[in-house]
């Protein structure tokens, strides 16, 4: 089955999301994100480091990596300033938001998928909670396999995988995304491409989705998400974290899988609006050859 806008939307439509209100929303947008945006970085560093933030260490080590994407997902912080930053962060409560909305979405792509066992190939996949949410969801055999850059990011996913009885479901292959061509042994029907684009050149986003897409078969389906600045916070994570993502939207993201073989896009947005969610297919034979 591939997927329209209207399978999308009925998906999720009763996925619980967090929000926030007007009025935290007001605050936030007067006081507190331009004080994050525009105190001197030392200070806030300082800061920091004072009130022992997890958030921030694990983004000092690594800006953007697996470990503060695991403090974020979690959302039950320790220390104060992470509690401020975990607990009521915009983009902690978007990253949370799309887990729920990509696991669910995987899970109805792995319920539709033509054949089975299905193979779903997640791309800098980091420990992998939002392909085991999606995997603990399913009644179909499926395996996926992790590619990630860390290996200790695995070490953590291993656990994870045990933990919820899903060992024999999931491999893991440490390596650069960008060298994709050399893990395709298991064509997949599901590709993931989620919280790696926005840490991804153009070319790059382009060439691995074309790799993905000459080994797939034409009701293969790939998943990934766009990234708009209204988390507000993008001068805080540069400056204090060092963290550097790019943000595109929605119609630059599926410009450029289009260059590279997909189509028939559909999308959905988590209610702050930081991030969509987008799901594309394997362009079909007869357009890639009217196209010549
Ligand atoms: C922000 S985390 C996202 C993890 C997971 N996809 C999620 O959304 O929960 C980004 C992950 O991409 C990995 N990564 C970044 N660049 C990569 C590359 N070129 N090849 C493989 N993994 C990469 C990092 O190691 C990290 O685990």
């Amino acid at each position: 089955m591939r997927t329209g806008q209207e399978s999308i939307e009925s998906w999720v439509g009763d996925v619980e999301f967090e929000r926030v209100g007007l009025v935290k929303r007001a605050i936030k947008t007067v006081l507190i994100n331009p004080f994050a945006n525009y105190a001197p970085a030392g200070m806030l560093k300082s800061l920091l480091r004072f009130g022992k933030s997890e958030l921030a260490a694990a983004n000092w080590a690594d800006p953007g990596g697996w470990r503060s994407m695991v403090i974020s997902y979690n959302g039950r912080p320790r220390q104060i300033a992470d509690k401020i930053l975990v607990g009521g962060g915009s983009m902690a409560i978007a990253l949370r938001n799309r887990r729920r909305l990509a696991s669910r979405i995987l899970a109805a792509l792995i319920e539709h998928a033509p054949s089975e066992p299905v193979e779903v190939l997640c791309l800098g996949a980091g420990p992998g909670h939002i392909i085991m949410d999606a995997l603990c969801q399913v009644r179909r055999a499926a395996h996926a396999t992790l590619v990630d850059l860390s290996g200790d990011a695995f070490e953590y996913g291993r656990q994870l995988a045990r933990e919820l009885g899903l060992e024999q479901k999931v491999r893991f292959v440490q390596g650069d995304v960008r060298d994709i061509r050399t893990m395709l042994d298991r064509p997949p029907h599901v590709v993931k491409m989620l919280g790696i684009c926005e840490y991804l050149d153009d070319e790059h986003i382009v060439g691995i989705a074309r790799a993905v897409a000459e080994v797939m078969d034409e009701r293969g389906s790939i998943v990934f998400n766009d990234l708009s600045d209204r988390h507000g916070t993008d001068r805080f994570f540069r400056r204090v974290f060092g963290l550097h993502m790019k943000h595109r939207t929605a119609r630059q993201l599926c410009d450029l899988l289009r260059q590279a073989g997909f189509d028939e896009f559909a999308q959905t947005a988590e209610p702050l609006g930081v991030y969509r969610v987008i799901v594309a297919h394997r362009e079909s034979r007869a357009n890639r050859t009217s196209k010549g």
